[in-house]
């Protein structure tokens, strides 16, 4: 395979003055310094093509700038910039009445608009606090919420997400998530991981350690997607919401990675049959644009004038964007990605057979996973191959991210076409023969 010089000279230019006047703590991945994007194109500041099979970590859902997104943020722009959350305009309350359609429950749908993942996550828990009257609140280990102090609280995916910022946010409790692939508890006969996984939560945390009486909610992403983009055991929801309704606990679920249809449903709890009281969006919610939304039951959406607000909320450029590309979703995006989705499995699937170092496959829609091991039968994590592979991807023009310990993540925009596929997994397939065999 050809690869490419990088970073390329105007590409070194840029990252010495980043490293000398931007905040140390953004984790980069690889030395791309973009230029322009289209659809599921991208170029480096040095003419360099990539196909991008990472949209941003999941956002450009519509691929970069998209035509109609564009429009849509121009002629925002031309009409008014902002107005602030302390008066109305019509795109916010267009948006909220979508998103109250295509809401993942029966009940009608309160949106609370942010801009960003953590502000949704901590709109979320202030929300749960304030509806139930009650303070505690139970996590998952490998969740992913952000980094803010309520949303890092929630976090448990990576210790650096704490190291140095102690004390946490009070009354969350930490208990595994139900990884098929890893399990750590053994299952009787007849139980599925997934319902074992509750046993433990009621038999031990709801029973030795948190009284259900005090517990405000419990958050869950439908699929982890930080921590690895692990897809929960069978049987794991339906009775996790059993659970729920059995204590009155409400069910929190943090879409901002899976949802937005990225599965081929607008969220990724669909796919599990059960209703969450509260769902965290955000991402891939307006294309790139900052938007996020606390999208609640309108029953729990409870809380009165003044205890909740912010400046930006419903911002006038973010609505449209996000209007837009709810349409372009709604028209084929939504089904493309679960046709595409599958589509990629089936290489994903060709690939571990043709490779031992890949221990694990899975995924929803285009939200796919593969986990590298050092030996198929310990599990032992491969994280310095996986991460051998994401240079390598990034030298030869694929633009992929890892996630958890030693996963790589398949998130490219929902508008990609196999020809795209194609060409990504064959850079892919030549990286992994290039790494793994040294061919
Ligand atoms: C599931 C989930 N929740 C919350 C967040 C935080 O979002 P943001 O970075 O926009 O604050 C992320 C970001 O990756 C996420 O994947």
């Amino acid at each position: 395979m050809s690869k490419l010089n990088v970073p390329g000279p105007k590409a070194q230019i840029i990252i010495e003055k980043d490293h000398k006047y931007i905040s140390p703590s953004y984790p980069r991945a690889y030395p791309f310094v973009m230029d322009h994007g289209k659809g599921v194109e991208v170029w480096d500041v040095d003419g360099n093509r990539y196909v991008d099979f990472a949209a941003g970590i999941a956002v450009v859902a519509t691929g970069h700038s998209h035509p109609k997104v564009v429009r849509a943020i121009q002629e925002q722009a031309e009409k008014f910039i902002h107005i602030s959350s302390d008066l109305y305009h019509e795109n916010w309350t267009t948006l909220a009445e979508k998103l109250s359609d295509i809401a993942p429950f029966e009940e009608q749908a309160v949106s609370f608009m942010t801009n960003s993942g953590a502000e949704s996550v901590e709109g979320a828990i202030k929300l749960a606090r304030y509806h139930t009257g009650k303070s505690q609140i139970i996590a998952f280990l490998g969740a992913f919420h952000g980094r803010t102090y309520g949303a890092m609280s929630l976090t448990a995916s990576k210790t650096k997400y704490h190291r140095g910022f102690y004390p946490m946010l009070n009354g969350i409790v930490h208990v595994p998530f139900p990884d098929p692939y890893r399990p750590i508890f053994t299952v009787r006969d007849g139980e599925t991981y997934g319902e074992r996984i509750v046993r433990y939560l009621e038999e031990e945390i709801l029973t030795k350690l948190l009284p259900p009486e005090d517990t405000a909610a419990i958050i869950v992403e439908p699929i982890q997607g930080e921590g690895g983009y692990v897809v929960p055991a069978e049987g794991f929801f339906p009775a996790l919401k059993e659970l729920c309704e059995k204590y009155g606990i409400l069910l929190i679920v943090d879409e901002v990675q899976s949802g937005m249809g990225r599965t081929g449903k607008w969220w990724a709890i669909e796919n599990f049959g059960v209703e969450p009281d509260i769902v965290c969006a955000a991402k891939g919610i307006a294309s790139g644009i900052p938007l996020g939304a606390v999208i609640a039951k309108k029953s729990v959406m409870t809380w009165k004038v003044g205890a909740h607000g912010n400046t930006y909320g419903g911002n006038p450029i973010a609505c449209a964007a996000s209007l837009a590309t709810i349409e372009l979703l709604e028209e084929s995006y939504l089904s493309n990605a679960k046709e595409m989705g599958s589509y990629l499995k089936g290489k994903l699937d060709y690939l571990k057979t043709k490779y031992n170092a890949i221990g694990d496959v899975r995924g929803i829609g285009l939200m796919l996973g593969v986990e590298f091991v050092k030996n198929r039968d310990t599990k032992e994590p491969d994280g310095e191959l996986r991460d051998k592979i994401e240079h390598e991807c990034f030298r030869n023009g694929l633009i992929i991210l890892g996630c958890g310990k030693n996963t790589i993540r398949f998130a490219p925009p929902l508008c990609i076409t196999r020809a795209e596929i194609d060409e990504g997994i064959t850079i892919f397939e030549g990286v992994l023969d290039e790494v793994i065999n040294g061919s």
